[in-house]
This record gives structure tokens, sequence and C-alpha cells, in this order.
């Protein structure tokens, strides 16, 4: 009998899974590029439209193919009713991700494709599902609010109509223009646990809605997407610059963890914090008040600091800064996730339309610990 014996360590820690074309990270130099492009240059130049399409179809848009992608998002914004009266039976004390994991569930059976498991449908599909997330999660928040969900508003561009049904009001541009910048930073980030939980399911050949039902319960614990939310409840609760120090060292000697802080494949800066903790920064700075952003930066010094000390360099991830400028956007804390859902839709559409082209049952095998040949005792003589 021949056991299958361990090959890596715990986790899968740099274990390649399967060939993908979406998405690249050097986590030594701290580089990663969305088919070919560098993230810094997206943030700065593109629009999260354009990277849906770029990720989808491994290319940067033409202007009429951009057209046509905006248009159709647009056709497709609206939600059921059915959907939004679900949300409602909801009770008002459950948390967002978790009514936005069984609300996704529920869209399917609103597909008008829903029985098509075809390439061509799943693409449809994605397509709906990259265009309602918005308003979903803006459902969920106003309808926990005893507010009624807003319809869209045709003119506004992904970001800004996302905030709009939110808030009740059309943002600033400042606003939009960070927020959408914030939607390029989280769009993909190739076999992150999420993106792999959608691709096992993808591989079983069940259909879109069902992955990407797995990818947000995924997506959903602290050590993923629910880091940034407990970023915030950590600065919230530090309240002020000063209790910063006795805080973080008090913590790290109880051997708890930063949130928001360490990344399983970054050994450097990961490029998607360097850009939002100068967002978070600027946005500070204009509103007149850096106390987050101070806080923030004073946090990641000293365990950067400390464990640098303990041969252990760590830095902050894409959820640390992401937290103080969503803060001061006046997004609500439990709906960062969400957030972070609304933009990694489209990596992982993208991912589980690749998994569709290529597939392969995905199955690994476990490493046997237990005993064995154990004789099977009657229940009295155990
Ligand atoms: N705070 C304190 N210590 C941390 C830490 C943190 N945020 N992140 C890692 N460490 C410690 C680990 O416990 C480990 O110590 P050990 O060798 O004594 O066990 C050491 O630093 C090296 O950890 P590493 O191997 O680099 O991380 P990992 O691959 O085991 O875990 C994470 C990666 C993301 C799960 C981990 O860094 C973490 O839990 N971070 C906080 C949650 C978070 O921000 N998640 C979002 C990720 S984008």
């Amino acid at each position: 009998m021949t056991k299958p014996a361990s090959t890596t360590g715990a986790g899968l820690r740099d274990v390649v899974a399967a060939p993908s074309s979406i998405c690249f990270i050097d986590g030594d130099q701290g580089i990663l590029s969305y088919c070919g492009y560098n993230i810094h240059e997206l943030a700065e130049r593109s629009t999260f439209e354009e990277i849906v399409f770029l990720l989808w179809n491994g290319r940067l848009p033409k202007r009429d193919e951009l057209k046509e992608l905006k248009n159709a998002l647009l056709a497709n914004r609206k939600i059921p009713a059915d959907l939004i009266a679900l949300i409602k039976s909801f009770p008002r004390t459950a948390v967002p991700m978790d009514v936005l994991r069984t609300s996704v569930s529920a869209l399917a059976f609103y597909d008008p494709e829903r029985h098509d498991n075809s390439l061509e449908a799943s693409k449809h599909k994605a397509l709906r599902l990259v265009a309602q997330f918005p308003s979903v999660v803006a459902a969920i928040d106003r309808v926990r609010h005893g507010q009624e969900p807003l319809d869209p508003k045709a003119e506004l561009s992904h970001a800004a109509n996302f905030l709009y049904m939110l808030n009740g009001k059309e943002p600033l541009d400042v606003e939009t223009k960070a927020f959408d910048i914030a939607l390029i930073l989280h769009a993909d980030h190739e076999f992150n646990a999420s993106t792999f939980a959608a691709r096992v399911t993808a591989a079983t050949l069940a259909d879109i809605y069902a992955s990407i039902t797995s990818a947000i319960g995924a997506l959903s614990g602290p050590l993923h997407g629910g880091a940034n939310e407990q970023v915030m409840k950590m600065l919230l609760d530090i309240g002020s610059l000063e209790k910063v120090d006795d805080y973080v060292k008090q913590r790290l000697a109880q051997g708890q963890k930063i949130m928001g802080i360490g990344h399983a494949v970054y050994r450097t800066e990961d490029p998607r914090a360097t850009y939002l903790r100068k967002m978070s920064q600027e946005i500070g700075k204009r509103q007149g008040d850096t106390k987050w952003f101070d806080i923030s930066h004073r946090i990641e010094e000293i365990v950067v600091d400390e464990m640098t000390k303990k041969e252990k360099p760590i830095r902050a991830n894409v959820d640390f800064y992401s937290a103080s400028t969503y803060y001061m956007l006046g997004i609500p804390v439990d709906l960062y996730t969400p957030i972070f859902a609304l933009s990694r839709i489209s990596g992982w559409t993208a991912h589980v339309l690749e998994q569709y082209a290529n597939n392969k049952l995905i199955r690994p095998r476990s490493e046997y610990t237990g005993e064995m040949d154990l004789k099977y005792r009657e229940i009295d003589e155990r």
C-alpha cells in the first residue's frame, strides 16, 4: 500500500496549482500585474470597467469595445424585485457578507440562462454578476437601515453608481476616483483562497453562481477579505495615536496577529498597499484630519520593526490602508468585505471562465496521518 507523501508545507504555500494567464505576482520583488500590465500603471491610468474587460479578454479594450461593455453593464444593473423581498426577509442583524453570499446564490434562480452551463452562457452570467454585485451590496445596506433600495443611475460609472446607490447622493469626482482605484487594486490576485475556492467549484462543472458563492464564503474569513473590517475595528479600538505603541506591543507580546499585516506570497511591500497608503493619507489631508492614517502608519512602523527584530519581516497588505480609506469615504465598516467582493467578482469570474475553458477536476490528495489496520469492535466492547 502506498500513501501519498506531502511535498509541501502547510497551506499549499508556493505550490503552483494550474497555469493561468490572468494575474502575475512576484512576491519577492512586490510586483503585481493583470494580463501583463503593472498594477501601478493600471491604478493610475485605467478604470474598473477597463479592468473587467482586461481580465475577461486578456487585453485592453478598444474604444467601441469598452463602450459596448459599459452599456451591457448598465443594462444589467437592476436586481430582481424578488431578491429585494428576500433580503428584506432576513434579520436586520444579519452580517452583510453573509447576506451577500445568500443573495448571490439566490440570483441564480432569476438568471435567464440558469439551465445553460455552456461557456457562452457562463460569460453572460459573469456580466450579470459584475453588473449586479454593487446593486446587491447597496440594497443589503439600505434594507437593514429601513430604507428602500434605489434604482441605478445610467449616467454614472460603475464606481459612482455604487456610491450613489449606497448613500442616496451622487459622489464627488474625487470620491469616485478613489473608489474606482480601490476597485482596480482589489480586482484580482491569482490563486488567493477565494479565487481558488471558485476554481475548485467550477472544476466540478458546477455553474458560475455556485462557484462565486464558494468564493464569497472563502473571502469572508478574517485571514482573507475579512481582514479589512478587523483593521478598522482595531483602529477604532485604539482611538488615538498615543495609544498605538502600547496596544500593538502588547498584542504582539501575547502572540496575537495584527490584521492587515503579513502576506502568504509577498516577502516585500504589497504593491497595492503602497497605493492605498498614499490614498489614505491624501484623503485624510483633503478632509483636514489625518488621524486614521497616522494611527495606521504608526501601527505599521511598530509591527515592521518588532517583526524584523524577530527575523520575521512582514509588511502591510491590501487590507491595511483600505480600512482607513473606506472609513474616510463614509462606508460602514461591515461593508468593507462585501466591497472587496464587488471588485473581486471581476477576477473570480475571469478565473471561473478560464477554468471552464480548459477544465480538469481539482482533486489533490491528503497525507494521511491517522492509524491503520484497526480492528472493528462492537459498540459495547469499545
Ligand atoms: N501579525 C503578527 N504576526 C504575524 C502576522 C501578523 N499579521 N502575520 C504573520 N505573522 C507571523 C506568523 O505568525 C509567523 O510567525 P511564526 O513563524 O512564529 O508562526 C511569521 O509572522 C511568518 O508568517 P508568514 O509565514 O509570513 O505568514 P503566513 O503565510 O503564515 O500567513 C497571513 C499569511 C496573511 C495569513 C498572515 O500574515 C495573517 O494572518 N495576517 C493577518 C490577516 C490578514 O491581514 N489577512 C489578509 C491577507 S491579504
